[in-house]
C-alpha cells in the first residue's frame, strides 16, 4: 500500500491540557509556549492548549499559543456551561484554525454529580454545543466516561451533539477501563448506528490505568476512529494518556497491518520527549517504549553481537527515525568481546588479540562492580593494561582499615621482581598508610611531588583516576591508574610512577638529565 492510499489519522495532542492537569506536572507560561511550538513543528494536527476558564494563566497560555500557531489547529477545553464556552472562544479565536472542545460526563456516576436527569443533560448538550457552534465552525464534543455510559444513552447524546453542530465526536475512556476489542466495537457501532455518524470525525481518547491506552486507541482506529488523542510521554491523569510516540510509531512501523498515515515528523519525537520530561518534572522510565533510555540500547553479549552484524536482529525501528543519533550498545557485565572490540574501534584504540584479551578481563572485573561502563572507563582500562606489561613492581592485594577510631592501617602485598613481599603500615589516612606500605616493601628516596584524584565518570560507582608524580635524584616520573576504589587507584598510580622511575633510571644510566617521564613516554 502506498502512502497516498493510506487513510489519514489526525493526531490531537493534549499534553498541555490533560497532561499538564496531572498532579505535579504544572508548566510555566514560557514552557507551555515552547512545547506548543515543538508540537506545531513536529506536525501535530490539533493542539489542545489548555482549559481557559480554569485560571488566568491557562487563559493567557491558550490565547498566546493561538496567536503564535503556524500549522496546527488550536483547541481549548470548556465544560458544558455557556460562560466556559465563551471564555474558551475568547482564548482560541485568534488562531488561524481555532477549535472549541466542550464535554460533559454522561455515565450514571458522572450524571449524578450535577444531579441532572437524562433528559435535562440531553437539553444541556444541545444548548451548549449549539452555542459553541455559533461561535466557531470547528466544535468537538466529548461524553466524558463514555465507556461506562449506557449504550442507548450514549448513542442518543452523540446524535444530539451532531445535530447541534459538533464536527468531531470524541469517545473518552476516562478511567482507562475499556479493552481493545470493546474499544473497537464501541466506535464501530457508534459510526454505524448514530444518525449522522458518518458525517463527523470520531476520536478516541484513552487513559492508561490498565496499561491498554495505546492498544485501545489503535483498535478504535481500526474500527473507524480517525482522530487519536494523546500526549507526549503518555503524560496525564493517574497512569496517563495514550502516548503520542507509541501510536505514531506503531502506525509507522506496522503500516502493513494498520494502513494509516499521520502527519508527524517522527524524527522530532526524542527532542520533544526530553523537553516535556524536563519541564513537567516527570522523568521517562528507562524501559518506556520508543523514548525510554533503553528503548534502543542493547547490553547483553548475544544482542550486541547480533546488532553489530545486522541492526534488524534486535531492532524493529531505526533510532534515527525517532531522532536518536544511533543505537546504543552500553558496555556492562553482559557485554561480550565483540562489543568491546567495536567500542575500542569507535574510540580510536587499535589493539591486538592478546591485548584485547587482557583488556576484556579487566573490563569484566570492572563491569562486575559498576552498573555501566563508560567510554572514559574503557580508556582508563586500556591505559592500565598497556602500563602494567613488564612492570617490575605490581600490587597484588591491598586492605585498608580506616575510620574515626585511630590511624589508618594498610596491609599491602606486592610482587617485586617476581618476589612476593608484604608490609603493614599506619598513616594519617588511608592513602598515607598505603604509600608508607609501598615504601616499606620497596624502599626508595622518591619524593611525592603531585597527588591528584579525578572522578572520571559520574555516580558513587564512578572510576577515580589518580595521578602521582615522583621525583628522585632530579628524575621525574608520572603514573596514573583508574579504579572504582580511590585508595587502590592511588596505590597503583604510585607503583606505576615507581616503575617508570626504574625504567627511566635503567635507560638513562648514571648522570642522565632530569626530565619528566610520563607513562605515555614508556613504550
Ligand atoms: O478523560 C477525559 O474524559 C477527558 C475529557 C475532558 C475529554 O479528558
Ligand atoms: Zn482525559
Amino acid at each position: 500500500m502506498t502512502d497516498s492510499t493510506k487513510d489519514r489519522v489526525v493526531i490531537f495532542d493534549t499534553t498541555l491540557r490533560d497532561g499538564e492537569q496531572s498532579p505535579g506536572a504544572t508548566m510555566t507560561h514560557e514552557e507551555k509556549l515552547e512545547i506548543a511550538e515543538l508540537l506545531d513543528d513536529m506536525g501535530v494536527d490539533i493542539i489542545e492548549a489548555g482549559f481557559p476558564i480554569a485560571s488566568e494563566g491557562d487563559f493567557a497560555a491558550v490565547s498566546q499559543i493561538a496567536q503564535r500557531s503556524k500549522n496546527s489547529v488550536i483547541c481549548g477545553l470548556a465544560r458544558a456551561q455557556l460562560p466556559d464556552i465563551d471564555r474558551c472562544w475568547e482564548a482560541v479565536k485568534h488562531a488561524a484554525q481555532p477549535r472549541i472542545h466542550t464535554f460533559i460526563g454522561t455515565s450514571p456516576l458522572h450524571r449524578a454529580i450535577p444531579n441532572l436527569t437524562q433528559d435535562e443533560m440531553a437539553d444541556r448538550i444541545h444548548e451548549t454545543v449549539s452555542h459553541a457552534r455559533n461561535l466557531c465552525d470547528n466544535v468537538q464534543w466529548s461524553p466524558m466516561d463514555a465507556t461506562r455510559t449506557e449504550w442507548d444513552y450514549l448513542a442518543r447524546v452523540c446524535e444530539i451533539a451532531i445535530k447541534a453542530g459538533a464536527t468531531t465526536i470524541n469517545i473518552p475512556d476516562t478511567v482507562g477501563y475499556t479493552a481493545p476489542r470493546e474499544s473497537a466495537d464501541l466506535i464501530r457501532r457508534l459510526i454505524a448506528e448514530v444518525p449522522g455518524g458518518t458525517d463527523v470525525v470520531w476520536a478516541t481518547h484513552c487513559h492508561n490505568d490498565l496499561g491498554m491506552a495505546t492498544a485501545n486507541s489503535l483498535a478504535a482506529v481500526e474500527a473507524g476512529a480517525r482522530q487519536i488523542e494523546c500526549t507526549i510521554n503518555g503524560l496525564g491523569e493517574r497512569a496517563g494518556n495514550t502516548a503520542l510516540e507509541e501510536v505514531v510509531m506503531a502506525l509507522k512501523v506496522r503500516g502493513d497491518i494498520m494502513p494509516f498515515d499521520t502527519s508527524i515528523d517522527t524524527r522530532k519525537i526524542m527532542h520533544i520527549s526530553r523537553r516535556v520530561a524536563t519541564v513537567s518534572g516527570f522523568a521517562v522510565q528507562f524501559n518506556k517504549a520508543i523514548v525510554g533510555k533503553n528503548a534502543f540500547a542493547h547490553e547483553s553479549g548475544i544482542h550486541q553481537d547480533g546488532m553489530l552484524k545486522n541492526a534488524e536482529t534486535f531492532e524493529i525501528m531505526r533510532p534515527e527515525d525517532v531522532g536518536l543519533a544511533g543505537t546504543s550498545l552500553p558496555l556492562g557485565k553482559h557485554s561480550g568481546r565483540a562489543a568491546l572490540r567495536a567500542k575500542l574501534r569507535d574510540l580510536g584504540v587499535d589493539v591486538g588479540d592478546n591485548q584485547l584479551k587482557d583488556i576484556f578481563v579487566r573490563f569484566k572485573e570492572l563491569a562486575d562492580r559498576k552498573k555501566e561502563v563508560f567510554d572514559e572507563d574503557i580508556l582508563a582500562l586500556v591505559t592500565a593494561a598497556t602500563e602494567d606489561a613488564a612492570d617490575r613492581l605490581q600490587v597484588v592485594s591491598l586492605r585498608v582499615i580506616c575510620g574515626t577510631g585511630g590511624p589508618a592501617e594498610a596491609v599491602l602485598e606486592m610482587e617485586v621482581d617476581g618476589k612476593e613481599l608484604t608490609a603493614t603500615c599506619e598513616g594519617d589516612g588511608p592513602v598515607d598508610a598505603t604509600f608508607k606500605a609501598i615504601r616499606a616493601v620497596h624502599p626508595n628516596m622518591a619524593k611525592l611531588q603531585l597527588y591528584q584524584v579525578n572522578a572520571v565518570t559520574e555516580g558513587t560507582d564512578a572510576q577515580a583516576t589518580v595521578s602521582v608524580r615522583l621525583e628522585e635524584d632530579g628524575m621525574i616520573a608520572t603514573g596514573q591508574s583508574a579504579n572504582t576504589d580511590t585508595v587502590v587507584a592511588s596505590a597503583k598510580a604510585y607503583v606505576n610512577a615507581l616503575n617508570r622511575l626504574l625504567v627511566r633510571r635503567d635507560k638513562a644510566g648514571p648522570g642522565a638529565d632530569a626530565r619528566e617521564v610520563s607513562y605515555k613516554d614508556v613504550s
